[in-house]
């Protein structure tokens, strides 16, 4: 789908946005801008003093509400007052080791923050294109070589990625229960779910990330800690998966009952790199810099091998992954070189919005 048909789907709609300050959630704001829609975004403040979201001033381009989805009668306003055309789910607690740290707080933000979202939905009574982000760790994780498919077991090792395999089940169940097909006239909801595998890019600073880890580092001319080197990861650029999110949008919005299904996003079958393999073309791209690999008997698990089976998505979605995991690392070590370099944040993730778009001055 190109630009065009995003613009035609997007521009001027009502767009509201959960997890805006968030890595994910500000490179999405600062796309729905470029297409003329109107977003709200609801979130808690970015922890970090230089997030992409201050280092963009992405607040310029929503309405930004900052409070916690946890609590039900905010979100519940907040939806209620807006009345979407689409809305975009994506406030959780995102990182593993969080998880193993504070499994009731993830929970209760994963969970019952999709669950309160859902909720909202039931009352707005007019046609919402309502498109959820889980993770590709909603998977029964057999290490196998295979790639998972939509239709598998959810299962998810740790209580970050369990969290996410409830929220699908807690998405299966609304859907059933209360925007049924059958009543589409009457509820006007149609939801859908996305997948998507370990995301890099520019500006996400987040602890226990492995390219921001790589970034500081180089930045500071330190050697980088590598834990689980060995690891292969559906690597994307967020871009990819984002337009991934849009496009599954736009097509809903086409027709509202063909596509409120899960759809995963990832690389193709044979792009696959290890973390180490990962490290190096960083290092190309920065031009120096080392690493270190620290094996740490008492780690908490990780899964070591993961996979998607993309072709659900290239199919009925037409969707397809625009970078390779190479290019994306390279796009995405481009960005912080340049940041270190004091350009500006807004016009490095602006400029490569236009690149990866194609979008004409
Ligand atoms: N980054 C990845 O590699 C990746 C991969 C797959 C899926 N995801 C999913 O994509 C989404 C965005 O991830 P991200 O990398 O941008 O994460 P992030 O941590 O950068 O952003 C999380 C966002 O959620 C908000 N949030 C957290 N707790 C909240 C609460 N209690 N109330 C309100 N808002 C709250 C934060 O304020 C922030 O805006 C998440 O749902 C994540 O699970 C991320």
């Amino acid at each position: 789908m190109d630009w065009n048909k995003l613009k035609n789907a997007y521009q001027g709609k009502r767009v509201f946005l959960t997890g805006h300050t968030g890595f994910k959630g500000t490179w999405l704001t600062l796309i729905l801008k470029e297409l003329g829609a109107e977003v709200k975004g609801y979130a808690l403040p970015p922890l970090e003093f230089n997030a992409l979201y201050h280092q963009t001033r992405a607040e310029n381009y929503c309405d930004s509400v900052i409070a916690d989805i946890r609590n039900r009668e905010k979100i519940h306003r907040e939806i209620q007052n807006f009345k979407p055309d689409y809305l975009f789910h994506m406030a959780a607690q995102a990182l593993v080791l969080e998880g193993y740290k504070n499994p009731v707080e993830t929970y209760q933000t994963n969970v019952m923050g999709t669950v309160n979202v859902l909720d909202a939905l039931r009352d707005i009574h007019k046609p919402c294109k309502a498109i959820m982000i889980t993770t590709d760790k909603v998977y029964e994780n057999l290490e196998r070589e295979a790639p998972y498919k939509e239709g598998e077991a959810l299962g998810g090792y740790d209580p970050y990625s369990n969290s996410k395999a409830c929220c699908e089940l807690a998405i299966s169940a609304y859907r059933s229960s209360f925007f049924n097909a059958k009543n589409l006239r009457e509820h006007g909801i149609s939801l859908s779910s996305a997948r998507s595998g370990n995301v890099i890019g520019g500006g996400d600073w987040s602890a226990f990330r492995i390219v921001p880890d790589m970034a500081k580092a180089f930045a500071k001319d330190e050697a980088l800690l590598l834990r689980n080197p060995d690891s292969v990861r559906p690597w994307q650029h967020v871009l990819d998966p984002l337009n991934g999110y849009l496009m599954l949008g736009a097509k809903m919005n086409e027709d509202c009952l063909a596509y409120n299904l899960a759809y995963n996003f990832g690389p193709e079958q044979e792009d696959r790199l290890t973390v180490e393999e990962l490290v190096k073309e960083g290092i190309k791209t920065w031009g120096s810099g080392e690493y270190v690999v620290s094996r740490d008997p008492n780690k908490p698990h990780e899964a070591g091998l993961l996979r998607l089976d993309i072709s659900k998505a290239k199919k009925e979605l037409n969707w397809k992954p625009r970078y390779s995991s190479k290019e994306a690392i390279k796009v995405t070590m481009d960005w912080y070189l340049a940041a270190h370099k004091n350009e500006s944040p807004r016009e490095i993730t602006a400029a490569q919005i236009k690149s990866f778009f194609r979008i004409d001055e």
